[in-house]
Order: C-alpha cells, then structure tokens, then sequence
C-alpha cells in the first residue's frame, strides 16, 4: 500500500495518510509512506513526448513515486483542500502519470483511496476527494468510498491548526459512537486491503492476460456487424424481448 500526502507542509494531511497505511499494516500489508512536502513537481506541460516513450520525461519529484506505484497495489493519497479542489501539488502529480496511467496501463486494477482535509466543515473535502475518485477512475483503477464509521467518498478531516487532526472525532452513523478521525482512516486503509486482496486473487484466478497496450491499441479490428441493425425505436432481434420491451408509461395505457 502506496500512501502519498500531497501537502506542501507536513501537517494534517500527512497523519491522516499515516493513520490509514497504519490499518494497512494491521490488515497484513507492507506500505510506503511519501510525502510531497518539500518537494519539487511541476504540472504537466502537454509535450506528449510520455505517449511516445510511455513515462514522463521531466525529471523532478516524481521520480521516486512511479516505481512505488508500480510496485502499490493500493494507491492512497491524502490532500489537503486549496480553493474546495486537492492541492497544486496534488493535481501535478495527477498530471504527471499521463503516459504511465493512460498509454502503458501501469495503474489499471489498483485500488485507489482517497482523504482529504479542509479547514471548515464543507471546506470543499468532498470534491477533493471526487477529484482523486476521477483520476482514479481514468486511470481504470478502482476507487474505494467509505461505509464505516460513515458513508463517504473516503475520509474527510477538518484541521484548522495541523495538531487539531489529532483530536478530530467523527460519530459513527449506525451506533453514534465517537471515534477520532485517525481512526476512521485506519478503518479505511485495512478495507482498502481486503479490496486489493480480492482484486488480486480475481487477476490470478482469471487467469488472463493483461498485457499493457499503447494508447488506443485496444480496440477491435472491426466491431460486428450487429452493431450497424440497431434501428431508432425497435429492439435489437440479439436482445432478450421480455427484457427490453418499450416501457409503456400509465399515461399511454390510460389512452
Ligand atoms: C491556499 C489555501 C487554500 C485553502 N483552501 C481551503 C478551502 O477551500 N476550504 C477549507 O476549508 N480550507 C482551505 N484551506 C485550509 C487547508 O485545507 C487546511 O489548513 C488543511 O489542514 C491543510 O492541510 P495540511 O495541514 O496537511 O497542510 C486552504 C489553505 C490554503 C493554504
């Protein structure tokens, strides 16, 4: 499991990312923790050359964090929200993978969590954490809410001083229990495990081939030649007709 805080500080979001690699560790994994504080990472500047050579070809920052994504089969990154949005540092290093996620596949299948703190109660932790669920996605890793100690896109901290991660209790939907914040990301990251775990078995057990691909090489020679049947209110003979019967609404019935 891959933690990375992307906080130009070492503050609040880095705790919140350690309390979840910390139930990572206790669900049986091993983990890495990076920070980006410190650190140098420019935004992607378009010159494409990725889609070519399949990784980025500015050297900064993002060294370190390619080989330990490729190595993650859990991708956590914490955030700190700026403006409602993750960090600029954040989004730069979303940026970064374009030729490594999207032309050589490299995170497809990983599990993806997200955590985000804001200084206000709806500071914008929500469309943090969507940012991240999106990059995600694009990246067809597989991005994991939260249902425990309540229903979310991930766990979101509010922290106005950094030591406030600390002390920040969240109460539990189902019993009203208070927990601290910490905690609910440790629940979370031993739950992105067992997600990864399944996912990995479910590879093996398919047995399948997932070589990866340049950019748009997945697509078939030709598509069959049913698709070109698909006519404007009838239903495809290939379809099951109890299935894909044209609702009638109540209102033609009545007529
Ligand atoms: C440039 C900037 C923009 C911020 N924007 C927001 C915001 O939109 N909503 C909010 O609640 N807090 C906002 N904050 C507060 C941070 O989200 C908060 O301090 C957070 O704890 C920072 O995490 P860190 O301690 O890991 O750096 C902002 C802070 C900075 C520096």
């Amino acid at each position: 499991v891959l933690g990375v805080a992307t906080s130009p500080r070492r503050g609040a979001t880095d705790v919140l990312v350690q309390a979840a690699l910390l139930g990572a560790r206790s669900a049986g994994a091993d983990t890495k923790f990076i920070t980006l504080a410190g650190q140098t990472i420019a935004g992607c500047d378009g010159c494409d050359r990725c889609l070519d050579v399949g990784h980025c070809v500015i050297t900064d920052g993002m060294a370190p964090i390619y080989p330990a994504m490729l190595d993650a089969d859990v991708i956590v990154v914490g955030t700190p929200v700026y403006f409602g949005a993750p960090s600029a540092l954040c989004k730069a290093m979303m940026e970064r993978v374009e030729g490594f996620g999207i032309d050589e596949k490299a995170l497809r299948f990983k599990i993806g969590g997200a955590l985000a703190v804001a200084a206000s109660d709806h500071g914008g932790q929500e469309s943090a954490m969507a940012a991240l669920h999106l990059w995600f996605q694009i990246n067809e890793m597989i991005p994991i809410g939260i249902t425990t100690p309540g229903a979310g896109w991930g766990v979101g901290g509010r922290s106005v001083e950094a030591e406030d991660i600390l002390n920040e209790t969240v109460k539990a939907t189902a019993t009203g229990r208070s927990i601290l914040v910490t905690e609910a990301a440790w629940l979370y990251g031993a739950k992105l495990v067992t997600h990864a775990t399944i996912v990995r078995a479910g590879i093996a057990a398919t047995g399948l081939d997932l070589p990866n691909r340049p950019y748009g090489a997945d697509l078939p020679a030709a598509f069959p030649d049913d698709i070109s049947q698909l006519r404007l209110e009838s239903t495809h003979p290939a379809l099951t007709p109890g299935w894909s019967t044209p609702v009638t609404t109540a209102h033609e019935s009545q007529e």
